[in-house]
C-alpha cells in the first residue's frame, strides 16, 4: 500500500488562478491532497489573476472542475472545508497594482516557512512576474518558485527567462515541471532499468534495434486552440515530455538517484542528440495536421476550424532521432505524437534484435526478436514479447506470447496524479522530479534545429483524417529502416 509522506506546512500563490491548468490540474490536485490529510491545517493557498472577483466568486468558478457534478455528500463537506482555505487576489503582474499588497499580507511573514510561487502564466512573462515577486520583497528564504512548460518558445527565449527568472531564485529553488515526469510508470522506468540486473546488459546497440515512443491523444486542442495554435506539436510535446521519455531510457546508470546526479546523466544524452540538418528533414521528420473525422465515436472538426483560420501549425509529428554516444550508435529512436489520433495511447516500445543464430526449425514458425511494452497510460503496465513453445506433443511449434504486468491487476490501488505528486515533491524541495536549467536550454537546441530544418519546406504539412493514426507518410519514417510502427493492441 502506498504510504502517506506528511509534509511541513507551507503557503502557495497560484498566479493564473482562473487558467485552465488551474482550474482544470492545479486546484483539484490540491483538494485531493488535502483529502488524503496531506495538507496540514496551517497552510495558505492563494490565487492570483487579473480578474476582479471575491473569493467566493472564485471559489464558484474552482468547483467546476474541483468538484464534479455528482460528487457524493461526504465529497461536497471535504470541498467545502478545502476551498474555504483558499483565498483569491486580483493583482496585474505587468502594472502596479494594490494585489501585490495584499498579497504580501496574506503570506506568512515567517522567513523559514515554504512558500510557493506557481508561474500557471504564458511563459512571456515569468521573468516580470519573478521581478515583481522580488521587487515586492516576496521571496523569503523558504521561497521556490515553479515553472510550467514549455520555458520559451526556443533556445534564445528559453535563455532569457531563465536568466530573469535565475536573477531572483536560484537555481535550487527553480522547479521546472514537466507533468509527465511526476507520472507513475515514468518514474518506474528508473527502477525498472537499473533495480533489475537482467535488462541492463542488453540495453544497448548489441541488444536493441530501435526504441519507439509514441504520445497519441485521441482530444484535439479544443479550447486551448489559440495557445496551441502558436505552439504546434514539436513545441508542446517532443521538446519536453517525449524529450525526458527519451532520455530516461537512454542515460547511463546515474551513481545515484539524487537529483543532479539523475539530471546530468540526462542533460548528456541531450547533448548526445545529433542535430537534424535541412537536407535530412524529408526523410527524418513528418508534419500532420488532422482534418475533420470520427474521434471517440463522435464527428470532429478540423483543426483549422477550431483555430478559426487556415493554420500552418502541426497537430503531429514524427521524428527519427540518432543519439551519437557509443551505447546507441546506429540506433534510431522513432518519436511520434499527434492530438485527434485513433486513441489515447502512450508507449515506449524498446525492440530488441533477433537472436544471433537461429536453431529452430523454419516449419516451428517465425521467430520474433523480443519486444519490450512500456504502457504509460491508459491501462499502465510493462509486457515483454517472448518466443516460447506451444505446449503439447506433436514437436516444436513457435509462439510469440506477453509476460505481463498490468498495473491494475497487480496493484490493486489509486495513485496520485502526476500533478498531485509534484506539487507535493516541491514542498519537500525534491528537485529530481523537475528539470534543471541546462537541460531545459539542450532540449531546446535540437528542437530549434528541427524547426530550422523544416522551415526550409523540406516538411510539407501531411493531413490525416481525426480518428486515424496520423499521416501515412509517418509510416514512411520507419519502412525506409526496414521497420514499422507497433501497436501493443497487436500481438
Ligand atoms: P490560460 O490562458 O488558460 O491562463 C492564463 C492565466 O494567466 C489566467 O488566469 C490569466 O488570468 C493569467 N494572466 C495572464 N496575464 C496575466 C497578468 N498580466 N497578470 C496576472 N495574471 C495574468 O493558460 P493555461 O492555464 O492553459 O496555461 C498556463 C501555463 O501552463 C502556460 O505556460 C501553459 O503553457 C502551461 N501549461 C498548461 C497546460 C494546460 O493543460 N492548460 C498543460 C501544461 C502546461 P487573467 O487573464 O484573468 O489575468
Ligand atoms: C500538455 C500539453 O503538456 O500535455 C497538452 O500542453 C497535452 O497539449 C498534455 O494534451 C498531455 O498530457 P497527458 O497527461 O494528458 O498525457
Amino acid at each position: 500500500m502506498a504510504e502517506l509522506v506528511p509534509v511541513e506546512p507551507f503557503d502557495i500563490v497560484i498566479f493564473g488562478a482562473t487558467g485552465d491548468l488551474a482550474r482544470r490540474k492545479l486546484i483539484p490536485a490540491l483538494f485531493h491532497r488535502w483529502c488524503d490529510g496531506q495538507i496540514p491545517e496551517n497552510s495558505r493557498i492563494i490565487g492570483v489573476a487579473r480578474d476582479e472577483l471575491t473569493d467566493a466568486e472564485f471559489h464558484e468558478r474552482a468547483a467546476e472542475f474541483g468538484l464534479p457534478d455528482g460528487a457524493s455528500e461526504q465529497r461536497r463537506e471535504r470541498w467545502a472545508e478545502f476551498i474555504a482555505h483558499v483565498r483569491y487576489i486580483a493583482a496585474d503582474i505587468e502594472g502596479e497594482s494594490p494585489g501585490w499588497a495584499a498579497l504580501k499580507d496574506a503570506l506568512d511573514p515567517n522567513e523559514d516557512k515554504i512558500r510557493i510561487f506557481y508561474l500557471a502564466l504564458p511563459p512571456s512573462i515569468y521573468g516580470k512576474t519573478c521581478a515583481a515577486i522580488g521587487a515586492h520583497g516576496l521571496n523569503t528564504r523558504g521561497s521556490r518558485v515553479i515553472l510550467e512548460k514549455p520555458i520559451g518558445r526556443d533556445y534564445h527565449s528559453a535563455r532569457l527567462i531563465n536568466e530573469a527568472v535565475g536573477a531572483v531564485f536560484p537555481e535550487n529553488s527553480i522547479f521546472r515541471i514537466d507533468h509527465y515526469l511526476g507520472k507513475e510508470t515514468v518514474q518506474n522506468l528508473l527502477i525498472l532499468r537499473f533495480a533489475n540486473m537482467l535488462l541492463e546488459p542488453v540495453w544497448s546497440a548489441g541488444g536493441i534495434d530501435h526504441v519507439q515512443i509514441t504520445v497519441a491523444e485521441s482530444l484535439g486542442a479544443g479550447t486551448r486552440a489559440s495557445y496551441y495554435d502558436r505552439s504546434g506539436a514539436l513545441r508542446d510535446m517532443v521538446q519536453n515530455h517525449i524529450l525526458q521519455l527519451l532520455c530516461l531510457v537512454a542515460m547511463e546508470p546515474p551513481a545515484s538517484l539524487e537529483a543532479d546526479a539523475v539530471r546530468a546523466e540526462k542533460l548528456k544524452v541531450l547533448r548526445a542528440l545529433r542535430l537534424i540538418k535541412a537536407d535530412q528533414a524529408g526523410e527524418a521528420v513528418v508534419r500532420g495536421q488532422y482534418q475533420a473525422g470520427i474521434s471517440d465515436g463522435a464527428s470532429a472538426p478540423a483543426y483549422a476550424e477550431e483555430v478559426g483560420e487556415e493554420s500552418k501549425t502541426e497537430t503531429f509529428v514524427a521524428i527519427r532521432a540518432d543519439i551519437d554516444n557509443w551505447r546507441w550508435a546506429g540506433v534510431p529512436f522513432y518519436l511520434r505524437t499527434g492530438k485527434r489520433m485513433r486513441a489515447r495511447r502512450s508507449e515506449i516500445i524498446i525492440q530488441f534484435k533477433p537472436v544471433p543464430h537461429d536453431i529452430i526449425n523454419a516449419d516451428a514458425g517465425v521467430m520474433q526478436p523480443n519486444r519490450l511494452v512500456i504502457r504509460l497510460q491508459p491501462d499502465e503496465g510493462v509486457k515483454l514479447m517472448m518466443m516460447t513453445k506451444d505446449p503439447g506433443p506433436g514437436g516444436v511449434r513457435l509462439r510469440y506470447v506477453p509476460l505481463n504486468l498490468s498495473y491494475a491487476e497487480t496493484f490493486d490501488q489509486d495513485y496520485p496524479d502526476a500533478y498531485e505528486r509534484l506539487l507535493m515533491a516541491v514542498v519537500r524541495g525534491n528537485l529530481g522530479l523537475f528539470m534543471r536549467r541546462d537541460e531545459v536550454e539542450a532540449a531546446w537546441r535540437w528542437t530549434d534545429a528541427v524547426v530550422a530544418a523544416w522551415t526550409d519546406g523540406a516538411c510539407p504539412l501531411q493531413f490525416y483524417p481525426a480518428g486515424s493514426d496520423g499521416p501515412d507518410k509517418a509510416s514512411l519514417l520507419l519502412s525506409r529502416d526496414g521497420r514499422e510502427w507497433y501497436d501493443a493492441e497487436r500481438p
